[in-house]
């Protein structure tokens, strides 16, 4: 059968484009990032944007393009301010792939920002969605930019009904801007795509009744808009658990660790976790359990001198493939005559295990599980005030 964009006139592309774009002009958001085509401020939110809602991501993109005004300040930024910029966004190697990228404009182009597709193609952490972004948006060139929101209106446009969870599927959308993008403003075309997807053409409740390109859409004519798109299922995110032990000493210090060099959440600081099985954890978060804190392989020091209290509750975390569930345990850290808070922390204040204190949190970078238990704690502090007071 025939895909239904390629029986559209040049006639009817026209009159879509003509519509859709006097739409954006009116209605379009007014972001910090679509102030000018300034290449970097767009590599940057667009980046941002892939995981992360547009009403988060603002607060982000400031502070970030503070604290790295250019691509050179950012090809020399320190790893962990950079990440410490990143703080709470997630989906870390992002931001370690920006610096990269950085590095390679600032080697091979002159510390500009290229502006043809293959060259931003080439560099670190910018994929076919990214550079179609930056193409359009920055440089004018009709080139599509295709996320999920592009995919979810497109697909009801024209009723595609390839599999939007497939790689494959994607150059039948491609296909599709490509007949229909307007290559006078290629750049407000896309974003017109992206903030027709997110305010309008939602995945559930689409507001058809008010959507400036309805007398175009199929699937709005059929009545079919819910079917689309065509999504197979994900796998679930496979789940795993952990207890967290939160020792606190006499000034207010959490004892943390640093994750390893490689891995998920590299380098970030947590609380001490260990990994049990699901009926371990079960079980514990049904019946408080004391010593406990043997099993989190803390030094001896610790281990003997950090009361474990009740489990404070629990927090969950969804990584892309894994979803964490810790059961989150304070302590308090009794004082003893022959060991005292200051040894204490010269001895631990090295490498990769730490007692946290109030300068720390302005430094270390915390994984947003971890920031889940500060606030867990938190409220359970303001509870137990609460409750005394
Ligand atoms: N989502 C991804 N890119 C975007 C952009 N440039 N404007 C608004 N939402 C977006």
């Amino acid at each position: 059968m025939k895909n239904s964009w390629e029986s559209w006139s040049e006639q009817r592309v026209a009159d879509f484009q003509q519509v859709f774009l006097k739409w954006y002009e009116e209605e379009h958001r007014n972001l910090p990032w679509r102030a000018d085509q300034n290449p970097y401020r767009i590599w940057i939110s667009e980046i941002m944007l892939q995981q992360t809602r547009v009403d988060t991501v603002i607060g982000y993109f400031y502070r970030f393009m503070e604290r790295f005004p250019t691509i050179q300040a950012l090809a020399q930024a320190e790893d962990e301010v950079l990440l410490k910029t990143w703080e709470g966004l997630g989906y870390y190697s992002r931001a370690r792939n920006l610096k990269i990228a950085a590095q390679q404009i600032v080697e091979k182009f002159d510390g500009k920002m290229p502006g043809n597709l293959a060259d931003i193609q080439s560099l670190k952490g910018i994929g076919p969605y990214t550079s179609g972004a930056i193409a359009s948006i920055a440089f004018g060139l009709p080139e599509p930019a295709i996320d999920g929101n592009v995919m979810r209106v497109t697909s009801r446009l024209f009723e595609i009904d390839a599999d939007i969870a497939k790689s494959s599927s994607r150059k039948i959308f491609d296909e599709a801007m490509r007949k229909i993008i307007s290559h006078e403003f290629p750049g407000e075309f896309n974003q017109a795509m992206m903030d027709l997807g997110s305010a309008i053409c939602t995945p559930t409740s689409p507001s058809c009744n008010i959507c400036p390109i309805q007398s175009f859409c199929v699937s709005y004519a059929e009545g079919t808009q819910l079917h689309f798109p065509v999504k197979s299922k994900k796998m679930k995110a496979k789940p795993m658990y952990y207890l967290a032990f939160a020792a606190k000493d006499e000034d207010g210090a959490y004892y943390l660790e640093q994750r390893p060099d490689t891995g998920l959440l590299a380098n970030m600081w947590t609380f001490p976790l260990v990994e049990v099985s699901k009926e371990r954890y079960t079980e514990l978060s049904q019946h408080s359990e004391h010593g406990l804190n043997k099993e989190f392989s803390l030094p001896n020091e610790i281990a003997e001198t950090v009361w474990q209290t009740k489990p404070t509750g629990e927090i969950t975390h969804i990584f892309s493939h894994l979803k964490w569930h810790i059961l989150v345990y304070e302590g308090i850290k009794q004082a003893r005559e022959d060991f005292t808070v200051a040894e204490s922390l010269e001895k631990y204040n090295e490498n990769n295990v730490r007692w946290v204190t109030g300068t720390d949190f302005q430094t270390l970078v915390f994984p947003k599980p971890q920031i889940k238990m500060w606030d867990l704690l938190k409220k359970h502090s303001d509870k137990i005030t609460d409750y005394q007071s």
